[in-house]
């Protein structure tokens, strides 16, 4: 079982590390080819990698993504466990709660070891993770990317940035130092495993991308990648249901009424749930956790409108400009899960939805967290009600900082269990 899984995100990561040529579609330039994706100059840069996309969507088999949806599964229940027996009812901020599932959903996969949520290593993780997401999140970070070299010897919060990374990068080099003692070439046991195999099958080819600067590469875009983007995308989400109860009791109505009580909620649930899935849609759209995408590059002289982009342009496109365009989605910036409904109540499509970005550089993790985001959120509401510590008209529900990601404003909530 297990197999099938490590094998899947082990295409879509590899892959996911190649910044290859991709389509242009209205406003969208191109997809870049350049190093592995990164959000500074100067750190965790790798060469590129080149295994084209479509591998990965040929050799993702069915039965990964029913994996993918077990694991997902399993870790849905622990936050409603941990709230209930941690902060039964009383106020909490669900920073760490909520990266607790997405942290052992990733960890699963690439250590095939999880977390207890008391765990130090657990914590010291999720807090390395969510300072750095906040700390590129800056007006300094900005400052960082323009001017590299000189605040490289200033203080500021960049070395805070860099402390952390350190420390992560010890924790991955402890993780594959514990594998290569245990490992077994004829019954690899999880993603480290697999991509070890394949450094001792290649290890003659001077070409080969599986080296073990790209290993610590891949695993730290895993845990930054896959981790924080859920856990934000939750945290913000749960702060405007605060703001809107009368959403958060229509999607509870739902819930009730298609998973009920006493059932774990699945994906197939999912398609008689438009509400909730317009409701987690509109989260994101709202949000618009990575408005500026992550950088690409031109591959070659592109002629855009009346514009030249030269060959090795930095390029970043707008996620804004489609997640938050006025005829598409009218009134962008209220909260309206009426932008994804149709009269009828159905849940409507949109091309405009991009919050994963697109074509061929899209979200590697995509699917993985539309799962998360569906059946996390799902999970907790049909177990708690949610109470705010303000009255909910006096939220704030505009970021407090907009940079690579968009932080929310810090906020206690309480559980109430149902
Ligand atoms: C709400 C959650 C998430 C959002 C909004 C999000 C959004 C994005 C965006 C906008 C990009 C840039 C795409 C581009 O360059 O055009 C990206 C890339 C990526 N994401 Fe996510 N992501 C999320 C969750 C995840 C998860 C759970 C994983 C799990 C591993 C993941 C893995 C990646 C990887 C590996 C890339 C680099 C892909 C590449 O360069 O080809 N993401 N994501």
């Amino acid at each position: 079982m297990l197999d099938g899984l490590v094998k899947h995100l082990y295409v879509a990561t590899m892959v996911s590390a190649a910044r290859g040529p991709g389509s242009t579609k209205g406003w969208w330039l191109t997809l870049l080819e350049g190093p592995g994706y990164f959000f500074l100059p100067g750190c965790f840069l790798e060469p590129p990698l080149s295994a084209p996309r479509a591998v990965a969507v040929k050799q993702a088999p069915a039965v990964a993504a029913l994996l993918i949806h077990w694991l997902v599964q399993q870790w849905a229940p622990p936050p409603s466990e941990q709230l209930a027996t941690n902060f039964p009812g009383s106020p909490c901020d669900p920073t760490f709660l909520l990266s607790y599932a997405p942290c052992n959903v990733i960890c699963s996969i690439i250590f095939w070891n999880c977390f207890e949520y008391s765990d130090e290593n657990f914590l010291t993780l999720a807090r390395h993770i969510d300072e750095n997401a906040t700390i590129v999140s800056t007006p300094c970070i900005e400052l960082y990317n323009a001017f590299p070299s000189l605040l490289h010897y200033l203080p500021g919060s960049q070395n805070t940035l860099f402390k952390n990374m350190t420390e992560q990068r010890k924790f991955i080099l402890e993780k594959i130092k514990e594998h290569q003692e245990s490992l077994d070439l004829n019954n690899p046991q999880d993603f480290i495993d697999y991509f070890m195999i394949k450094m001792e099958k290649e290890k003659h080819n001077k070409q080969s991308e599986f080296t073990m600067d790209n290993l610590i590469t891949t695993l730290w875009n895993m845990l930054t990648a896959g981790i924080e983007t859920t856990s934000i995308t939750l945290r913000y989400g749960l702060l405007l249901l605060l703001k809107y109860p009368k959403v958060t009791a229509k999607v509870q109505e739902e819930i009730n009424r298609v998973v009920g009580r006493n059932q774990s909620p699945c994906m197939q649930d999912r398609s008689r749930m438009p509400y909730t899935d317009a409701v987690i849609q509109e989260i994101q759209r709202y949000i618009d956790l990575i408005h500026n995408n992550l950088p690409h590059g031109a591959v070659q002289d592109i002629k855009f409108r009346e514009y030249l982009i030269p060959k090795g342009t930095t390029i970043l496109t707008s996620l804004t400009s489609v997640l938050h365009d006025g005829k598409e989605f009218p009134n962008p910036e209220q909260f309206d899960p009426g932008h994804f409904l149709d009269k009828s109540g159905n849940f409507k499509k949109s091309d405009y939805f991009m919050a994963f970005s697109a074509g061929k550089r899209v979200c590697a993790g995509e699917g993985l967290a539309r799962m998360e985001l569906f059946l996390l959120l799902v999970s907790i509401l049909q177990h708690f009600t949610l109470k705010p510590l303000a009255d909910s008209k006096n939220i704030d529900t505009t970021p407090l900082l907009k940079g690579v990601g968009s932080i929310p404003h810090f906020y206690e909530v309480c559980f109430i269990p149902i």
